[in-house]
């Protein structure tokens, strides 16, 4: 089969990244018999640098017509002080409305070879972890109405959390049909005693349970949450949750796996058409350094394979890759530890696609 990739490297270490991944589905399509074709666009800061706008119309069209998007990170320092509606942070949020990329998928896996670099106490994570944090990507406060106001104490600035019972019913579906392939257990995440945003989302997520009677539901408040995911991080199997709070909690999911370097994420919309990229930002620190490391992104394109091309045993090797080259004591500067062999990012994507067969 031919894919055609949509490709937006975007900003910082985007380009490290996106280059690595790109030698992994090169290497599926040798092993496996695939065509992957690469369109490389321009979004985030360099669009704006380029264009003047941080989302420019041929890219979106682009991705439209694409089978695919890959995307590396958007953002730095030197585009921080740009009105928000010029910022690169708008070119995630303008692809995820305009590509209707409702369900965002962020598996949080602790590889064992990686469980020293676990922060949480042994017994917290004995036997692994493997949670998945499904948050609705196109509502709530990141799109509701924005804006500021004089009043007498002056100015004021307020967004407007706001979800309709169409949004939550198809995110809690994704959820529970997730939870279905995975332990069959989910956890509901809001703030339903304070919010009445929450309290809907609530009434939905109830509403759709019983289409899953094999689904232990559970409904958690998000502060309550916070803290679970780093007392009990296994109690966890899938968690669905709002926009915001799905943002906050996932960075939070990913560091009791070790390093933020190691997670993947998948945005999908109706279709399963998707968006790939890894939870990370931009680190402009280290861009251009080759120190980055390629493996959220490389895992990125795993779930690409198996989630939108519906390619398990190419997800499957991706993966396989990965942990070998980890197994092997290679490791990338973020996850060094004594005794362990250093790679940069040009090399760790040489191995993981060395690595790769069927
Ligand atoms: C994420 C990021 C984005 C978000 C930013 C960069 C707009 O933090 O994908 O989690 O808040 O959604
Ligand atoms: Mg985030």
């Amino acid at each position: 089969m031919e894919y055609n990739i949509a490709v937006v490297s975007g900003d910082g270490i985007g380009p490290d990244i996106i280059r690595e991944a790109k030698k992994t589905l090169t290497r599926v399509g040798d092993v496996f018999g695939h065509q992957f074709q690469f369109e490389d666009l321009l979004a985030g800061g360099c669009a704006f640098d380029a264009h003047g706008t941080p989302l420019p119309e041929e890219t979106v069209t682009a991705c439209k017509r694409a089978d695919a998007v890959l995307l590396g990170a958007v953002g730095g320092p030197k585009w921080d002080t740009l009105p928000g509606h010029q910022r690169p942070e708008q070119a995630l949020l303008g692809l995820r409305k305009q590509l209707g990329l409702f369900a965002n998928l962020r598996p949080a896996i602790l590889f064992p070879e990686l469980a020293d670099a676990c922060l949480l106490r042994k017994e917290a994570v004995e036997g692994g972890l493997d949670l998945m944090v499904v948050r609705e990507l196109t509502g709530g406060i990141y799109f509701g109405e924005k804006g500021t106001k004089e009043t007498e104490q002056g100015l004021a600035a307020y967004d407007v959390e706001i979800y309709s019972e169409e949004e939550v019913r198809r995110i809690a579906v994704v959820a529970f049909e997730l939870a279905m392939k995975r332990n069959r257990r989910l956890t509901s995440v809001d703030k339903a005693n304070i919010l009445e945003s929450s309290r809907l989302w609530r009434r939905v997520v109830n509403e759709v349970a019983p289409a899953y009677p094999e689904v232990m539901l559970s409904h958690m408040y998000v502060d309550n949450a916070a803290m679970q995911l780093v007392r009990d991080p296994r109690q966890f199997d899938v968690i669905v949750t709002g926009n915001l709070f799905g943002d906050i909690l996932s960075d939070e999911a990913s560091m009791i796996t070790g390093s933020i370097g190691m997670l993947p994420s998948a945005s999908l919309n109706v279709e399963n058409f998707g968006m790939y990229e890894p939870i990370h930002g931009s680190a402009p620190d280290i861009a251009g350094k080759n120190v980055a490391n390629p493996m959220a992104t490389i895992l990125s394109v795993g779930m690409m394979l198996r989630y939108t091309f519906g390619l398990a045993k190419e997800a499957d090797a991706v993966e396989a890759a990965v942990r070998n080259v980890l197994r092997q004591g290679y490791r990338t500067q973020d996850l060094m530890s004594p005794g362990m062999n250093a790679m940069g990012t040009e090399e760790a994507g040489d191995r993981i696609a060395a690595a790769i067969g069927k």
